[in-house]
């Protein structure tokens, strides 16, 4: 390698990889760069496989435009293949000897192939290397959290068609309200996901833009062939204005979050009423032995700790939200306040995959205490379907009110249920409506 290693004088001094060491700053402190350089390098593990894609599509456009040529261009894009397969394969390691993944590239090429690695970062910045590599996987985890929503709706809506006669009591200010069905209930946070879905899918059209050729933000006085480099990377147009590329870091990753932050709505919406409906007092669901965890001084406690985290975890996308907030108060351009939105979008990114993946298993895990559900529908729970049988018979909906009011219902829930025909509601569910949304999506 090219690079001069010093060795270590004092605590002070450090021997690492960095691009722009000379004679003049071989020594910076330690602590100082742990400071400035030390989360992010571990963060940078999560991209790390994105940045040598994006790598070996800009070498190529640097071989359209004749600064490569052929064979480099083919012996650079195989080493870095290379170092690809030996990462995944755990045989290198992204470690704090690296300012960052950008410059473990450069370094790694260099050593490899020695003066031609040197020739890799041509026409280039890491502020736009940092873009590319956020932006793909941003871009990978939406679609494969997308898909997820999509597969979680699916499992919802089949137990909403299984359920359709379950009956279960609806409440409004947790009182009881009307009788409802647990296919109500489910079929309520499939097509909540589906939006969502829906939403996940123009978020990921928002943000598929390739800033890669804006460099530090100002371009380059070299024709790079921006289009075909965002061609390869899957970008369906190139993000055209450099000063733009820059000022949408932390923006984008506003709206990933913002997007996640809808998708797990439904999640802690459901984790609630299933920690509701799992208290003794309820007892309307019970959680099968494999999703329970046990107490340390209580024997005869078996608790769902599982779905509280799950509730939980839409604090951390809000919390991340917040501090991407108030991190991009900033000018245009690139600031190095910019990196410290990578820590909030890539943990709510994986969080949210992390939840949506554990989610079928708890769902498969629940069991419906189908008589406890029924015998907690009581009388006076018709008294609005009663009303509204007189008023089939030509009564005003407010004189009926008030007899309904003042005469306890004869009415079964059955029957109540029965009649429930509008459009969504329990006899009428519409769930084709919802398949044939999902169908329209792909
Ligand atoms: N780790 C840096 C970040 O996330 C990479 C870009 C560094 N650019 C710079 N001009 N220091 O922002």
């Amino acid at each position: 390698m090219g690079h001069a290693h010093h060795r270590n004088k004092s605590k002070t001094m450090t021997n690492k990889n960095y691009l722009w060491s000379d004679e003049d700053n071989q020594s910076i402190d330690a602590e100082l760069m742990d400071f400035m350089a030390g989360a992010d390098i571990k963060l940078d593990k999560h991209l790390f496989v994105f940045d040598i894609i994006a790598t070996q599509a800009h070498i190529g456009g640097l071989k359209t435009i004749n600064i490569l040529s052929q064979d480099e261009y083919q012996s650079l894009y195989d080493c870095l293949s290379k170092l690809k397969g030996l990462y995944e394969r755990g045989e290198f390691r992204l470690d704090s000897t690296y300012e960052d993944g950008h410059s473990a590239i450069e370094f790694y090429l260099t050593q490899q192939l020695g003066d031609l690695g040197k020739k890799s970062h041509t026409g280039r910045s890491r502020n736009d290397q940092v873009l590319t590599c956020s932006r793909l996987f941003m871009k990978h985890n939406l679609f494969s959290i997308k898909d997820l929503c999509i597969n979680l709706a699916k499992q919802l809506l089949a137990l909403s068609e299984q359920h359709k006669n379950t009956a279960m009591p609806g409440y409004t200010h947790l009182q009881r309200a009307m009788p409802n069905t647990v296919g109500v209930w489910l079929a309520g946070f499939a097509e909540s996901l589906i939006d969502d879905s829906y939403l996940l899918h123009s978020t990921i059209n928002y943000i598929n833009s390739s800033p890669l050729g804006t460099a530090a933000g100002f371009g380059v006085p070299l024709n790079l062939p921006r289009e075909q480099v965002a061609n390869e990377l899957g970008f369906e147009r190139v993000q055209i204005n450099p000063v733009y590329a820059q000022n949408s870091r932390g923006k984008f990753e506003l709206v990933v979050l913002q997007s996640l932050y809808q998708v797990m709505l439904n999640i802690r919406r459901f984790s609630w009423d299933l920690s509701l409906f799992m208290t003794q007092e309820f007892n309307f669901i019970s959680l099968d032995k494999s999703h329970t965890t046990g107490s340390s001084i209580m024997p005869n406690k078996s608790n769902p700790d599982v779905v509280e985290l799950m509730r939980a975890s839409l604090s951390i996308i809000e919390g991340g939200m917040a501090q991407i907030q108030a991190l991009i108060s900033l000018p245009s351009g690139y600031q190095r306040d910019l990196q410290m939105s990578k820590e909030p979008m890539i943990k709510g990114v994986l969080l949210t995959k992390q939840v949506l993946k554990l989610m079928p298993a708890l769902i498969k895990a629940l069991k419906f205490n189908k008589d406890i559900m029924a015998n907690a529908i009581s009388s006076e729970m018709m008294a609005t379907d009663q009303a509204l049988l007189q008023v089939k018979d030509g009564m005003s909906f407010r004189d009926a009110y008030g007899e309904a009011k003042s005469q306890p219902s004869e009415m079964s829930y059955q029957q109540s249920l029965n009649d429930r025909v509008s459009l969504g509601g329990a006899a009428n569910l519409g769930l084709e409506h919802l398949y044939k949304r999902l169908d329209e999506m792909r």
